[in-house]
């Protein structure tokens, strides 16, 4: 039998970004949406409009700018947030405006002190005024999960009549479990009577560790477009998993009997820009992507995957991206086996970012005895990118211990030019930080520092992310070394560039 199709949305760029430190700028979600539409994602939820104008220009800009996926709005059950869902989508080939208002009766007391009547007009009338712009409704009666029955299927055939396409039953505060949340899906469709018009949807939050057992027993009953966000981020304890859920609907199709229309083999790619993007490590055990996910430790389990990778490999590295960890490269390889490899990566770069990308990788195979593709992809993610930078680290002396104050002298480079300055700080990375801002005359706050290893071994790369703020503006960095001093110098000078790139007047005079 042909599986069924369950859409997903992908909600990074609105519930994943009220994780609390996770906001991103307009071209950090153009850059993520382009990556959502390429590995296939059905509807891009891309911001809350009326939130603030900052939020509304990156809905519209997305919409602009996407072709292969809807893009859609957020919107209270308010006539000015619909309009503003609207004016930020309708720029797109398929928009979608997404209506919410809570049902249950916690939310009803306290929240609005308004009768269940009153909140069913006011869905009713909301979902009418947003079908009057745009074909493509959604509604979400919010805490659906924690809603009366009764009335919520009432909420569910009225919005429906009036108009919406899809309807989504949140688990906004993450309480059901899944053998609840999934008869909850049973008895909505046993008890509206128009549900065939509408697309049931799940949408749950990870509170008790269950959003994406939730989603898939939503799925089981079935729920047919799926809510979900990059890595799992969003409020609280954040949102499903995309990459668990669409690696499980896949593994598991003999159970589920469903598919997607996501191309698995871009969910690692994602996995790392979202994680950049917002700073927001992955956990090495975490489920997909995690550094240990496809990692075999044990003698026994090691000798099982040599015999026979299905003893204990559900699912391959490749089929989602992950590079293999297989040695590729070494200093004598030349730029065009450089180039290869990338493009088997999946990663196909501009003629001056190669030329950069080989260069930092020349530099790394001299450190390094075996460079892996993990170390590759680092490369290429954290070091090209940043190819405009204005300041560029030239050298770095440090002298420090454990009973003296740590002492370094800073060489950066910019047009030509070459800028020494020596500091002293609270160890090499506080000294590092405040010779680069004498250099620059950028003064960054650091907020956040986070260090990981890419492979494994002595000579692994260190990956650095830093959280830096300047003038009440916060930027996210990474960059990576096989000297974690030199890697936080980097990461650190990649984000005060982030910041020269944006404000003009801070760039170096010629
Ligand atoms: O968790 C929730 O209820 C939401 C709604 C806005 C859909 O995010
Ligand atoms: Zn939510």
């Amino acid at each position: 039998m042909k599986p069924d199709k369950v859409l997903i949305f992908d909600t990074t760029l609105r519930d994943g970004e009220q994780a609390p430190g996770a906001s991103m700028n307009k071209d950090e979600k153009l850059e993520i949406a382009y990556a959502l539409e390429r590995m296939g994602v059905d509807i891009i939820e891309a911001g809350f409009p009326i939130s603030s104008p900052g939020d509304f220009e990156s809905v519209r800009q997305v919409a602009k700018a996407i072709k292969n996926s809807t893009v859609c709005g957020l919107a209270r059950a308010i006539r000015k947030d619909i309009d503003a869902a609207y004016d930020a989508v309708k720029v797109a080939k398929s928009g979608r405006i997404h209506v919410f208002l809570a049902t249950s009766k916690i939310h009803l007391e306290h929240k609005f002190k308004k009768s269940q009547d009153e909140i069913l007009a006011m869905a009713v009338d909301a979902v009418k005024y947003a079908k009057s712009k745009i074909s493509n409704v959604e509604f979400s009666p919010e805490d659906a999960s924690r809603s009366e029955k009764q009335f919520l299927y009432r909420v569910l055939e009225a919005v429906i009549k009036a108009g919406a396409t899809t309807v989504n039953i949140p688990d906004t505060v993450g309480y059901k479990t899944p053998d609840e949340y999934g008869q909850l899906f049973s008895d909505i469709r046993n008890n509206v009577p128009n549900i065939n018009k509408a697309v049931i949807s799940t949408h749950c939050h990870d509170d008790l560790g269950m959003g994406v057992a939730n989603s898939l027993a939503a799925i089981k009953s079935g729920a047919r477009q799926v809510e979900c966000t990059v890595n799992g981020i969003g409020e609280r304890a954040g949102n499903a998993a995309m990459e668990e859920i669409v690696m499980a609907l896949q593994t598991r199709s003999d159970f589920y009997g469903c598919d997607t229309n996501i191309n698995t083999k871009e969910i690692y790619k994602i996995s790392r820009l979202v994680s950049k993007m917002t700073g927001f490590l992955v956990p090495p055990n975490k489920a997909i992507v995690g550094a240990n996910a496809f990692r075999h430790e044990s003698g026994i389990h090691q000798d099982g995957v040599l015999k026979e990778k299905s003893t204990y490999e559900i699912m391959s590295p490749e089929s989602v991206g992950v590079p293999v960890g297989n040695l590729f490269l070494g200093k004598h390889s030349g730029r065009h086996a450089f180039k290869v490899r990338l493009k088997a990566l999946g990663v196909e770069l501009k003629d001056a970012e190669l030329d950069k990308a080989f260069e930092e990788f020349k530099k790394l195979a001299d450190q390094k005895k075996q460079v892996f593709d993990e170390d590759l992809m680092a490369i290429v993610e954290d070091e090209v990118k940043v190819i405009k930078s204005t300041w560029e680290l030239v050298d770095f002396t440090n002298v420090s211990g454990m009973n003296k104050a740590a002492k370094v002298e800073v060489t950066l480079k910019s047009k030509g030019k070459k800028v020494s300055k020596s500091s002293t700080g609270d160890g090499p990375v506080d000294a590092c930080y405040k010779a680069i801002d004498k250099i620059t005359g950028v003064k960054g706050e650091l907020l956040d520092y986070a260090i990981q290893s890419v492979t494994e071994g002595q000579d692994a790369l260190g990956e650095v992310t830093v959280k830096v703020k300047v003038d009440g503006k916060s930027v996210i960095s990474r960059a990576a070394s096989t000297d974690i001093v030199v890697a936080s110098a980097k990461a650190y000078l990649n984000a005060i560039n982030k910041v020269i790139a944006t404000v003009s007047d801070r760039a170096p005079k010629s």
